[in-house]
């Protein structure tokens, strides 16, 4: 295990994981596993902006870890940690926090958009230092390589120039990591908005029933400018044929109805039909797995236990090394002179 390089990659605990979550990170995340010694994050200290609504956030912990169980991830070959139970994580963010200005923070492309959307709302301190944090979890367990969204890649490019600013100033102690960004950047929404998310209430979830898929895709955005069956139809572009491209398994079905499409001998209907069943054959294992989890929790509160015991460890030989590396052992090494 030691010998394997190591794998860091985090999630807010917001809400369930839904298609998008899926293309863009967790297929990637499954395949890590047996090359990598994973640990997989569940970023609870990270949700500042959630604070009036911890019931939701401490039912999301739960949500995502069923649904990291039902995918695939597993929890003896890779370690599923909670950040909070770590308190390392914090501490490492406050000394890693000497190491990056507050202009360097502001200029953050991807912070800049989300404190835009606070709006009128304040934005908490810890919001504006989060990505601080996100730099600490990947340095204390001094992963090589995180798997990200496109818009977490200023993070990792933050956790880069940290690593090196430390180790020049102080001592080696972290590798320099490198980003991931998974087959799918940002799966467009059922409404055919740019994202799919939680907010935008525009996600299938990994745990919908197949009558939910099937009412959501039948109100699914497609295209605007085809008013019959009979007219020809735009495929590019197409959130149900984005879809049928990433999710249906039965690639003739696909072929042929793309060209049915473009020639106008296919309803909406039918297309839309197809897209619902192919995505609850892609659903069935994940929803059979999550039910078989969701059957006995204890499974679940163990494999979060178990991992975060085990980042723990790594965690606390990091921080010698940090202690050591800023000359803070002093009281240790008091001689009387
Ligand atoms: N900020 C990330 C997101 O919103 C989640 C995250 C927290 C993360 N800590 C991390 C991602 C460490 C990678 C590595 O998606």
């Amino acid at each position: 295990m030691e010998d394997r390089e190591r794998v860091l990659t985090g999630i807010r605990p917001t809400g369930p994981l839904h298609l998008g979550h899926y293309v863009g990170a967790l297929e990637t995340w499954i395949g890590l596993q047996s090359d990598y010694d994973c640990y997989f994050l569940i970023a609870d200290y990270q949700v500042s902006d959630h604070a009036d609504d911890l019931a939701r956030v401490r039912e999301a912990v739960w949500e995502v870890t069923l649904d990291w169980l039902a995918v695939g991830l597993d929890p003896e070959r890779s370690s599923f940690v909670v950040e909070s139970v770590i308190p390392e994580h914090a501490e490492l963010t406050l000394w890693l926090s000497w190491l990056v200005s507050i202009g360097r923070l502001q200029r953050n492309p991807t912070l800049k958009a989300e404190m835009k959307d606070f709006g009128r709302r304040s934005v908490p301190v810890a919001f504006f230092t989060y990505p601080i944090m996100q730099v600490a979890d990947i340095l204390l367990h001094r992963a090589q390589l995180v798997p990200v969204g496109e818009d977490q890649l200023p993070h990792i490019e933050l956790a880069r120039e940290v690593a090196r600013r430390f180790n020049r100033h102080f001592k080696e102690v972290f590798p320099e990591p490198k980003g991931l960004v998974g087959r799918v950047p940002r799966l467009v929404g059922i409404d055919g908005q740019a994202k799919m998310s939680k907010s935008l209430d525009n996600a299938i979830y990994l745990k919908d029933t197949p009558a939910v898929v099937n009412e959501k895709v039948r109100s699914m955005y497609t295209d605007p400018t085809r008013l019959r069956a009979t007219d020809p139809g735009h495929v590019e572009g197409n959130p149900v044929f984005l879809y049928h491209e990433l999710f249906n398994s039965d690639r003739q079905e696909v072929a042929d109805l793309e060209e049915r499409y473009r020639r106008g001998a296919v309803g909406d209907v039918e297309v839309k039909e197809k897209l619902a069943a192919a995505l609850n054959r892609f659903l069935d294992p994940i929803r059979e797995r999550r039910a078989h989890f969701a059957a006995d929790m204890a499974l679940v509160r163990d494999a979060l236990a178990l991992g975060s015991e085990r980042a723990r460890k790594t965690a606390q030989i990091t921080m010698s090394l940090v202690r050591e590396a800023l000359d803070l052992d002093y009281l240790e090494k008091f001689r009387e002179s």
